[in-house]
């Protein structure tokens, strides 16, 4: 049985309006955007080729991955542009204070390949 619980991640102020952040959850690798002012959680690794996404660019709702140009919706994971086919997971996110808190699942750390 997994829990899920929201973990404090990085400041508001840490991701201005249509950036993309790197933070690490609860061993997991993250992507957290803001976008006008709403703030979403990703997987934080391409699923194409595991790289990392902070290092890509946010466009209008897309996250585009810099390694071959795929995108991701920002908003729910879902792959839209080749060569991207597997959605990114895509997590809850809360705001308290100034702290930005996302609900990583315990159980989903999946084995490294
Ligand atoms: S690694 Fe992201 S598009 Fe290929």
């Amino acid at each position: 049985m997994g829990s899920t619980e929201y973990i404090s991640t990085v400041g508001v102020s840490d991701v201005p309006e249509g950036e993309v952040v790197r933070a690490v959850v609860a061993g997991k690798e993250i992507a957290i955007y803001n976008l006008n002012g709403q703030f979403y959680a990703t997987e934080g690794l391409c699923t194409h080729g595991h790289t990392v996404l902070a290092e890509g660019y946010v466009e209008g709702d897309l996250i585009e991955c810099r390694m071959h140009g795929g995108k991701f919706d920002i908003r729910t994971g879902k792959a839209l542009v080749a060569p991207c086919t597997v959605d990114l997971k895509s997590y809850p996110v809360k705001i308290e204070g100034e702290n930005i808190l996302v609900a990583v699942p315990q159980d989903s750390v999946e084995p490294r390949s």
